[in-house]
């Protein structure tokens, strides 16, 4: 009988740190993923790129401290949580855990 291998967390490289834009969102594609990298402060926070009330972009939405609001009808996740926080949304958006090493943002995709 064989212990399983703690392979629940897959990391995969999503960008250099220098590449994010600091106080702010840029969309980046993970193994055929649209994902939305926040940074803010020291830290990365990743979601899917996609709103889930429509179809728009979090990527080309507006970051103000942890939350981005959506281009399209300025719903707001905390990119934390990935918490709907007003109308229109109702559905969270999904997060991905993070972590940075040597420079590089990594995202744990499962
Ligand atoms: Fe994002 Fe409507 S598409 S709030």
């Amino acid at each position: 009988g064989g212990a399983q291998p703690a392979n629940h967390d897959f990391w995969v490289d999503a960008a250099a740190l220098d590449e994010l834009p600091a106080e702010d969102v840029k969309g980046v594609q993970v193994e055929g993923l649209e994902l939305a990298l926040y940074r803010v402060g020291a830290e990365v926070f990743a979601t899917d790129d996609l709103c889930t009330h429509a179809h728009a972009r979090l990527c080309e939405g507006f970051l103000e401290g942890y939350e981005i609001e959506c281009p399209l009808h300025q719903g707001r996740f905390d990119v934390r949580s990935g918490k709907a926080m007003c109308a229109p949304l109702i559905d969270d958006v999904r997060t991905y855990p993070v972590k940075i090493e040597n420079g590089r943002v990594f995202v744990a995709l499962d």
